[in-house]
């Protein structure tokens, strides 16, 4: 029976820089699903006749708010809901699920990479027709509709079983319950050399990969254990609770510490992953050794001709603005196309699609080509292994000889974390405007060659962008300051520092950009506004 129910709106359903992300306690709050779906539904012009993927990463809350959201889309006339099974699915699988099947939408529930559980986050990606997650501009107006709704409209009645696969109704809407790693393995397996690499595997070649309890876990246990040949047991905490076993899902020399403890072992296995809950995000190590994100996007890409599904070429690459510079190099070496975008990775989206790029990735552990249009964790581990099985090399070697070629970008993210909300706006206002008047000035070691806003023309739409404030030193030396767009509690400000070395490759990091973060507190008077003396968070 349909239901139209009157409600009152919440006035925080505004998206970050991916989708929703709350408290579970928020989400959980009467109405609050119900709102923001509902707002989406209207802003897009409602959802009759269309088609929409769903699933999330098996966090708490994923049960709830999955029924609810079907009987929603039911009860406002949807055609077809292409569901994973037991509501589970990758961010990465639900972007390919959309793309095939010329789906209208999708909703991935998950909050990424921040904890889950009844304490933890719970978040709504919300993904168009593209595949990629939706605009700005779109979600802006959500935002302006979620501040005004009165009532939405869901159908009463009992909850779907999504333990079967196959085809059922709801109401009058379809809804077609799928196994969710077939998709994303076929993909897997027309882009990379999985000959190869069970070869590797096959020769002994160690592999541990940490899935934190998570939704990579079945993906990896069946990539790279059933089906690659890695030994039973090289996946960690591969079976997705609602909690995620109470691991922290961010791929991180922090969070992934078992991982990590591994890695710099002396019996240390030849390489080391992990994905974070949604499975869009990696890291990638060697014995003892930590790949940069940064890093490896550079690496990626220069070795592009290696891997089957690329060795026609590649249009081009682009990196967020807060990530390191090291990709540049490889695209002038390459003569390929480079950009820079703001931090998120739908501002990739338009360049994939207008064949400007087909690599991408930011500094936070995110690696992606146009085979979708979100970032891909597995997909990033993967082209790794591919690399290693063809060259024969090691993760270490590997990165070494690509600074060697190269030069090395040290770099490093600094994170100020809780700080009061108008304090941070303030901060970077301030900032803002000191800006222009900084060139020529030294602090320490740098001498400022310019200083401003970040903007970004998006050259297919035409939009613009402000995202973080750059300044630039005269040794190639960056400071980017930006606050987050995905934190629950507060707000946080990010400096990500770089320094750029053309001989020594083994300088201590912190110490190397130690001076730079000083300047970097100088300059925007961090410890005066905040009472920070130093950074919550090194990544
Ligand atoms: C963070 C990362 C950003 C990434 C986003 C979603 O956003 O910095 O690169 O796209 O998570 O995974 P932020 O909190 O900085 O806005
Ligand atoms: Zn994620």
């Amino acid at each position: 029976m349909l239901k139209i129910v009157p409600t009152t709106p919440y006035d925080d359903q505004k998206m970050g820089t991916a989708g929703l992300r709350k408290k579970s306690k928020t989400v959980e709050q009467p109405n609050y699903v119900e709102n923001f779906v509902q707002s989406i539904f209207d802003t897009i012009g409602g959802v009759e006749g269309k088609t929409f993927v769903l699933g999330g990463d098996g966090r708490y809350f994923n049960k709830i708010a999955i029924q609810k959201i079907m009987k929603m889309a039911a009860a406002n006339g949807m055609k077809k809901l292409i569901v994973g099974q037991d509501g589970l699915i990758s961010t990465p699988t639900s972007s390919r699920v959309l793309l095939d099947n010329k789906a209208d939408g999708g909703f991935v529930l998950t909050a990424s990479h921040n904890p889950g559980g009844k304490n933890g986050d719970f978040g709504i990606k919300y993904a168009t027709a593209t595949g990629g997650q939706c605009p700005t501009a779109v979600s802006d107006k959500i935002y302006e509709n979620s501040k005004n709704i009165r009532e939405y409209k869901i159908l009463d009645a009992p909850d779907v079983d999504l333990s079967r696969l196959g085809t059922q109704k709801l109401g009058n809407m379809e809804i077609e319950v799928i196994d969710y790693l077939t998709p994303y393995v076929e993909m897997m397996e027309e882009i990379f050399d999985f000959a190869a690499i069970k070869k590797l595997f096959a020769g002994g070649f160690r592999f541990v990969f940490d899935a934190f309890n998570a939704v990579t876990g079945p993906y990896a246990k069946k990539i790279f254990e059933d089906i690659l040949g890695a030994p039973q047991g090289s996946v960690l905490n591969a079976v997705p609770m609602e909690d995620f076993g109470g691991l922290h899902p961010d791929p991180n020399l922090i969070y992934a510490k078992q991982l990590v403890d591994i890695m710099y072992s002396d019996n240390a296995p030849d390489m080391g992953a992990a994905n974070d809950g949604d499975g869009d995000r990696n890291m990638i190590l060697g014995k003892k050794f930590f790949v940069t994100p940064s890093d490896s996007l550079a690496i990626l890409t220069d070795n592009y001709r290696l891997i089957p599904g690329y060795k026609n070429g590649i249009f081009g690459v682009a990196k967020s603005a807060a990530t390191s510079t090291a990709v540049s190099r490889v695209a002038k070496a390459l003569g390929i196309g480079y950009y820079e975008v703001p931090t998120g990775w739908k501002y990739f989206c338009n360049l994939m699609d207008s064949h400007r790029i087909t690599f991408c990735g930011e500094e936070s552990f995110g690696t992606g080509s146009s085979h979708i249009r979100e970032k891909d964790g597995i997909w990033a581990v993967l082209f790794w292994l591919n690399i290693i099985a063809v060259t024969g090399k090691s993760v270490e070697q590997i990165t070494r000889e690509h600074w060697a070629k190269y030069g090395r970008s040290y770099y490093m993210r600094n994170d100020y974390d809780g700080i009061d909300v108008a304090v941070a706006n303030k901060l970077m206002a301030d900032l803002e405007a000191k800006l222009p008047t900084l060139a020529g000035q030294t602090f320490g070691d740098f001498t400022v060659r310019s200083a401003g806003a970040f903007i970004y023309n998006d050259p297919v739409d035409g939009s613009s962008t402000k995202n973080g404030l750059v300044v630039y030193f005269t040794d190639n030396s960056r400071i980017v300051y930006r606050l987050s767009g995905t934190g629950t509690n507060g707000a946080t400000l990010r400096v990500y520092l770089e320094r750029f070395e053309t001989q020594d490759f083994d300088k201590n990091m912190l110490e190397f950009l130690e001076p730079l973060a000083e300047v970097a507190r100088q300059i925007a008077e961090i410890g005066m506004r905040t009472g920070k003396t130093k950074a919550d968070v090194l990544t």
